[in-house]
């Protein structure tokens, strides 16, 4: 299926697209971030804050965005983070994001929380679905969901460490949106306000599919996104600490990675324990209100981990050149779970994947104007006058 450019000609236009298109305490579930939203501002200043320097007269013309992570090759080194709510989007949004990052050859991850079953993404992404693990209270529910994830041949695990108890996010409650959804009077208002949403998503939902459920719940857990007793209860722990790690990668023969760490040290201790990577988060500015962007972190994290562990950031891209700059401070690969959401909202499967295109063709351009060929060749070396924290250049 052919996207062409939708009228997008970068994800900020997919995000107003998306404004448009979805109820408020929908899109701003998405958008917005936790307490001042002091992290989510800061993740995209220190990416702008950035500056890169051309280099001219250098063959540029067989250069490539190509990348191998956990031994696999991929179109570009980004892949979709998790996120709970594609399928509030668009009819079936998670399946369209599946289907566009195979279209795409990027990694998706598909989340605990997604309203479709990670089996049925698995099919849709054509194997190129990678998943992450809250860290369920119940024992034996997250030794079975270890199982499951084996079971179905997914070799990648991201376990999210960050969430060990709810976030603060005051919007959500000033607008009356919750996760599980609640059908309140200001979101019911704001969901009639947005006639298309109801036809494009909710009729289509509720005839196809029934109520929306966090489709890889176990049965003995009423899974309807609306039930009042499911909720950050069992997947947030609160006493999660090294050991329960320990546990899971004694289950699991793929690729274990950590998702939302900050610190060093804590990078240090993931490599001790025999972990293969670490995602570098501050889940989108959702949670840790003032955390440091993870790109000001990546370089400390590098020096301390060497080649012992991936290097995975997300939170705040949106150019291809975000990429670049992630790259070229020590980073294997980088990750964002709204950009292709608000595709997801704009035009289902075909905006996602134009999520996907504009952060390649971008990212291409802007190797060749600083004259890389390949992923190996980005290095500090790109920045102009670079801040304090960054590595230094050599030679
Ligand atoms: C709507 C939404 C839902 C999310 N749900 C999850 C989730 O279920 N599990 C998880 O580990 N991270 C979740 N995240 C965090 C993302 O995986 C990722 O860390 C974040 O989107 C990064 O910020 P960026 O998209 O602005 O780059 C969610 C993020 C958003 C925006």
């Amino acid at each position: 299926m052919a996207s062409g450019d939708l009228g997008a000609y970068n994800i900020e236009d997919l995000r107003q697209m998306a404004k448009k298109r979805l109820p408020r305490g929908i899109f701003e579930y998405v958008d917005r971030g936790a307490e001042d939203e002091i992290a989510l501002q800061h993740n995209r200043d220190v990416y702008r804050s950035l500056k890169l320097r051309n280099r001219v007269m250098v063959d540029v013309s067989k250069r490539t965005t190509e990348t191998e992570i956990f031994g696999q090759k991929f179109a570009m080194p980004y892949g979709i983070s998790p996120t709970a709510s594609a399928g509030l989007m668009s009819e079936g949004g998670e399946v369209g994001l599946a289907q566009a990052a195979a279209r795409m050859g990027v990694p998706c991850t598909a989340a605990t929380n997604s309203l479709t079953p990670v089996e049925a993404l698995y099919d849709a992404g054509e194997g190129n679905i990678w998943f992450q693990l809250y860290m369920w209270k119940d024992l034996a529910l997250r030794a079975a969901f270890v199982e499951r994830i084996k079971a179905i041949g997914i070799d990648t695990l991201l376990v999210t460490v960050d969430g060990s108890v709810g976030a603060n996010r005051e919007h959500d409650r000033k607008n009356g949106f919750s996760m599980p959804l609640r059908y309140t009077p200001k979101l019911i208002a704001q969901v009639l306000a947005k006639p298309g949403w109801c036809l494009r998503v909710l009729a289509p939902q509720y005839l196809k599919r029934g109520v929306f459920r966090k489709a890889n719940y176990p049965p003995e857990l009423a899974s309807k996104l609306t039930d009042k007793y499911i909720d950050h209860e069992h997947t947030k722990s609160d006493s999660q600490n090294w050991d329960d790690i320990k546990r899971i990668r004694d289950m699991w023969p793929g690729n274990l990675v950590l998702k939302g760490l900050q610190s060093w040290e804590d990078a240090v201790i993931a490599a001790d324990v025999g972990l293969q990577g670490v995602v570098l988060s501050n889940h989108g500015g959702r949670y840790l209100d003032t955390a440091p962007a993870p790109l000001q972190v990546v370089p400390e994290v590098r020096a301390a981990v060497g080649d012992r562990l991936k290097i995975i950031i997300d939170s705040g891209a949106r150019r291809g050149s975000d990429i670049v700059k992630a790259l070229a401070l020590g980073a294997d690969m980088v990750m964002s779970g709204r950009p292709t959401l608000f595709g997801a909202a704009a035009a289902g499967e075909a905006g996602s994947y134009r999520a996907l295109e504009i952060f390649q063709t971008e990212m291409d351009r802007v190797m060749a104007q600083l004259g890389l060929n390949s992923v190996d060749e980005i290095s500090p070396h790109v920045f102009w006058n670079p801040p304090d924290w960054a590595p230094v250049v050599k030679g």
